[in-house]
């Protein structure tokens, strides 16, 4: 069987770096908001070339804090308008909900799969405050051109970064600084992933960081004393010490992750088999490789059959499920188009050669 993920080789590579951070906080039992925090936000920050980084309890936290920060701040109001993608996991979606904004879908580019400027032009309206970007399964949105809309309009930029750690743009800038926020979930399948839920903010904006500092920890930055109506949000020690050691590999894990696709994209050769947008470059760092077949079932019952793992990133899109169904009645062709097509193969820092030779062979045979 070739794993789809396997996220025990993945740790299982850190066992004793992750024992002697364990062994610490055991020790100074020190367990929510002490050094190991600091420590990897500073590391985080440094990372992704921002001035600050706040650890919280997931990213799904992590988008909503965001939201509800600008809104404390005053930059947004309850009601505006955010600009989303419709291809993306809820996530996305529901932070927008949660901070009492109201989505306004938008269609996806053909090629890769991001946010496309195009729509947005077409569906921006002056109730839109906000342009929430998602770096779809690890490739860059095109934030030059949606970077440069928002300043046109005043309003806000926002990443939604949690397929995206390391991600680097042709001006050697990351993931995480291409926006005015950007929002990261340590998921344990992430590219970046904790040993348990985990999030994290990063921004250059100081006004934000001090709210998100009280937001994430009961409204409170003393003991006790609550300033405003807060959330427990936060990023605990262990899972903190965790990231911190497996930050060191995140750049030689993706650099593993690109040479996977470099193979599958210039060795499978099937015109049953569509495959992705890619431009060569550092933009992309393969939290999935996804491509697309018009008989999705059949296919997946022939990897299942060659025990090769798969998974499908997303069966239904946001506005089609049953949750949001506000929004069942959106058309959105090429969203509805890639959910019924797409199927994530094997990719990860771990798989070995003879791995990715077998899936090609089997690929390029069917
Ligand atoms: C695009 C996207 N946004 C947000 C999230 C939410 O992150 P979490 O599961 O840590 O809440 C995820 C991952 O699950 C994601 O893939």
């Amino acid at each position: 069987m070739i794993p789809f993920l396997d996220i025990h080789k993945i740790n299982a590579r850190f066992h004793d770096e992750f024992q002697s951070e364990f062994d610490v906080i055991l020790n100074t039992s020190r367990f929510i908001l002490g050094n190991k925090l600091k420590q990897f936000e500073d590391d985080y920050a440094k990372y992704c070339g921002t001035k600050y980084c706040i650890g919280t309890g997931n990213g799904l936290d992590a988008l909503t804090l965001i939201l509800k920060g600008y809104i404390a701040t005053g930059r947004l109001q309850e009601g505006d308008k955010v600009i989303v993608p419709s291809t993306t996991f809820i996530a996305t979606i529901l932070s927008v909900i949660y901070a009492g904004l109201e989505p306004v879908f938008i269609d996806a580019n053909s090629n890769t799969f991001n946010i496309s400027i195009e729509e947005i032009k077409t569906h921006f309206s002056k109730d839109v405050k906000a342009i929430i970007t998602v770096h779809l399964y690890g490739q860059l949105a095109d934030m030059n051109a949606i970077n440069t809309f928002c300043k046109t309009y005043n309003i806000l930029c926002i990443e939604d970064a949690a397929q995206a750690h390391g991600a680097i743009n042709e001006s050697n800038v990351k993931a995480g600084n291409l926006g005015d926020a950007a929002a990261f979930s340590f998921y344990p399948s992430k590219n970046l992933g904790a040993l348990g839920d985990g999030g994290a903010i990063t921004t250059n904006d100081e006004e934000l960081y001090n709210i998100l500092l009280k937001l994430r920890n009961y409204g409170s930055d003393k003991k006790y004393h609550h300033k405003i109506i807060g959330y427990n949000s936060r990023l605990d020690e262990m899972q903190a010490s965790f990231l911190s050691v497996k930050l060191k590999y995140l750049d030689a894990d993706n650099e593993k992750r690109r040479l996977i696709a470099k193979r599958y994209l210039l060795e499978v050769e099937n015109a049953k088999i569509k495959l992705p947008y890619y431009n060569g470059s550092k933009d992309h760092v393969f939290y999935a490789f996804v491509i697309q077949v018009d008989d999705r079932e059949m296919f997946i019952e022939y990897l299942n059959k060659h025990n090769i793992g798969n998974l499908i990133h997303y069966p239904i899109p946001p506005h089609q499920q049953e949750a949001l169904k506000k929004y069942n009645g959106l058309s959105l062709p090429i969203t509805e188009q890639i959910h019924k097509t797409v199927v994530s193969l094997p990719i990860s820092p771990v798989m070995i050669d003879d791995d990715v030779t077998k899936v090609i062979k089997i690929l390029n045979a069917y």
